[in-house]
């Protein structure tokens, strides 16, 4: 039996997965914004600074040191800098802050849930100021985008650049050279919270549907997106690192046929 960290457990595809793991007979730390959900032990906030902190004190402590695997699931999909705040300044602080845990684990493994949205238009200012690590910049290039009314980029542009942090990660001394692969997956539409006022609205719903086309089997469940999160941070999972992997019933495939 393992034991795992998963961020964004109280809903959606951080808790399916937490689920999953938990059936399996592995030790499943959850966190979130707060501990009110079942199966959440750890409450930060992973827009701020004092959040992360608090995630690493915590885990530290909850988990006597080591962990064999962390998955990064929390995220929002708000027209604001928090989403970047959270996307992708969350998801590093997440996997740099617990490393040192998972180099003290056995057969250690992340992941991180990014998107499909990931390529899709994003705004280069974004996520060029992300991956140089800045959040002051990231967050007055997202503002600017807002200003200009295309804030809708904000979202594509966090995925795009988490799982463009995960590719170069992924292949250095500290993750590939201590035996951790890392990785991302890109899901295509989700039935979770987070998209069900989306599709209730018939408008917004359409343009979900054409930006995210799944020809095959449509929306998926939460729980039909964790057995690759569980697989790719098992010991099965030996030499699959630094990829996007896209469980999108067929969007990515579409949107970029070449
Ligand atoms: P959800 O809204 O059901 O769950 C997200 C969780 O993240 C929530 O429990 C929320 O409290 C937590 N979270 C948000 N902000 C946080 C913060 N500042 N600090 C700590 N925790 C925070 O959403 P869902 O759909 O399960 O999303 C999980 C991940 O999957 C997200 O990264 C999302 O961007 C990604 N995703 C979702 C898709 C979908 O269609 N639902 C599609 C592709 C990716």
């Amino acid at each position: 039996s393992r034991t795992y960290l998963v961020t964004g457990a109280a809903s959606g595809i951080g808790e399916a997965t937490a689920a999953r793991l938990r059936a399996e007979g592995h030790t499943v730390i959850g966190a979130d914004r707060t501990i009110e959900a079942a199966g959440v032990a750890i409450a930060a906030d992973l827009a701020t600074e004092q959040g992360r902190a608090e995630l690493a004190a915590r885990a530290r402590e909850f988990a006597g040191g080591r962990l064999d695997a962390v998955i990064a699931c929390a995220g929002l999909a708000h027209f604001t800098p928090d989403t970047l705040k959270v996307n992708y300044f969350g998801a590093v602080a997440t996997l740099e802050r617990l490393r040192p845990l998972l180099a003290a684990g056995t057969d250690p493994r992340a992941a991180v849930v990014a998107s499909v949205a990931a390529v899709h238009p994003s705004d280069p200012a974004v996520v060029d100021a992300a991956l140089a690590g800045d959040e002051a910049a990231t967050t007055t290039a997202a503002q600017s985008a807002i200003d200009r009314g295309e804030g809708y980029l904000l979202y594509g542009s966090s995925k795009a650049a988490i799982a463009r942090w995960v590719r170069r990660t992924a292949v250095t001394p500290d993750w590939a050279g201590a035996g951790i692969p890392l990785n991302a997956i890109g899901p295509g539409t989700v039935l979770t919270p987070m998209t069900e006022g989306m599709l209730a609205d018939p408008a917004t719903r359409q343009a979900v549907d054409t930006a995210v086309p799944m020809p095959l089997h449509g929306y998926a469940r939460p729980e039909q997106v964790a057995p690759l999160l569980t697989w790719l941070t098992s010991p099965e999972n030996t030499h699959v690192t630094g990829q996007l992997l896209f469980i999108d019933g067929g969007a990515e495939a579409l949107l970029r046929p070449t």
